[in-house]
């Protein structure tokens, strides 16, 4: 059969994954699936700051390496996965009791140097990933709490200095429909886009329970290439209440196909990454007690129908 990544560019989009290193070194069935079917690669914890500089100053850049060496063996790109986040940072930062102003400093240093570190060789960046509360308000983080909002411009701009081809993204979840989440993410476009702000993508994560994917996806990836922005969908995954059913797989199977379908259907659009490859390593049932199943291959490495569906689609 051809394979996926064909099909999508023939289709005009990018399809890709969310990959770890471990796996991809120890487990021939999973880097055979990644290597033949996806287009695009994006390391699932290896670019996090907790990952990539445990101790301050000491870094850890092989399994990112790693990741990224793999893709440009495979003819895949790479997204970078992220520069700024609340979560999976280090302890010395979290626990440090830096000022503000040591705050800022550390940040545009840490942006520089690994932007910096993979310059020309990731295609996109997460520059700040889910910067928003559901209600649409600014999440608290370390870098709201001391820097203000002006530390998602500065980011990007300290990302665009430090690569100046890749393109910069905001990415979030619960953005798929039409909400207040989105709506606040919007607004936030349409000003740094006005000010002049490096912007050029918005991620929309796909975290979705199947039967609930909602009816204004294409609607809102709309509004956001209307403004000139690219779309992604960059962490799909579609989770079932265990245990698994005949039934649960079709709906799942029709709901793949469908956020496929809304991504091929909005010029803007422009490609679709699973957040994993196998039923048996993704994150969600250690996040969601009860729930999984998620992804399009199972814990054999089999093709699910939602496989099939999207391979039929495509
Ligand atoms: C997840 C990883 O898949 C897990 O292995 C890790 O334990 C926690 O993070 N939103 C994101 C991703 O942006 O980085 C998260 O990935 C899933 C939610």
């Amino acid at each position: 059969p051809t394979p996926l990544r064909e099909l999508a560019a023939a289709a005009g989009i990018h399809v890709g994954n969310g990959i770890e290193a471990a796996p991809l070194a120890s487990i021939p069935a999973y880097e055979a699936i990644v290597g033949r079917e996806y287009e695009a690669v994006t390391p699932g914890n290896e670019m996090k700051w907790g990952s990539v500089e445990p101790t301050r100053g000491q870094y850890n850049w092989g399994p990112a390496d790693q990741i990224v060496a793999y893709a440009e063996a495979n003819d895949q790109i790479v997204r970078g996965h992220t520069l700024v986040w609340h979560s999976q940072q280090p302890n010395w930062l979290t626990s440090g009791n830096f000022t503000p102003a040591q705050l800022r400093t550390i940040l545009s240093e840490h942006i520089a140097v690994q932007a910096g570190r993979y310059e020309g060789r990731v295609y996109a960046w997460d520059v700040v990933n889910e910067p928003f509360n559901e209600n649409g308000s600014y999440r608290g983080t370390i870098w709201y709490d001391n820097l203000g909002v002006d530390y998602i411009a500065d980011s990007l701009r300290w990302a665009r200095a430090a690569d100046p081809g890749a393109k910069l993204y905001i990415n979030d979840y619960n953005i798929e429909g039409i909400n207040a989440k989105s709506n606040a993410l919007y607004n936030l476009a349409v000003e740094l886009l006005a000010a002049g702000v490096p912007l050029d993508g918005i991620g929309i994560q796909g975290h979705i329970i199947i039967g609930q994917v909602p009816s204004t996806f294409a609607a809102n990836m709309q509004r956001f290439a209307d403004l000139g922005l690219d779309v992604a969908i960059t962490e799909l995954d579609i989770r079932m209440q265990l245990p698994v059913t005949d039934a649960k797989l079709q709906t799942q199977a029709a709901d793949y196909r469908s956020v496929f379908q809304s991504c091929i259907a909005v010029d803007g659009c422009i490609g679709v990454t699973v957040w994993g490859v196998t039923d048996g390593l993704s994150w969600i049932p250690d996040t969601f007690p009860g729930e999984g199943a998620a992804l399009m291959h199972d814990a054999q490495y089999r093709p699910k129908p939602a496989w099939n569906s999207v391979y039929q689609l495509l």
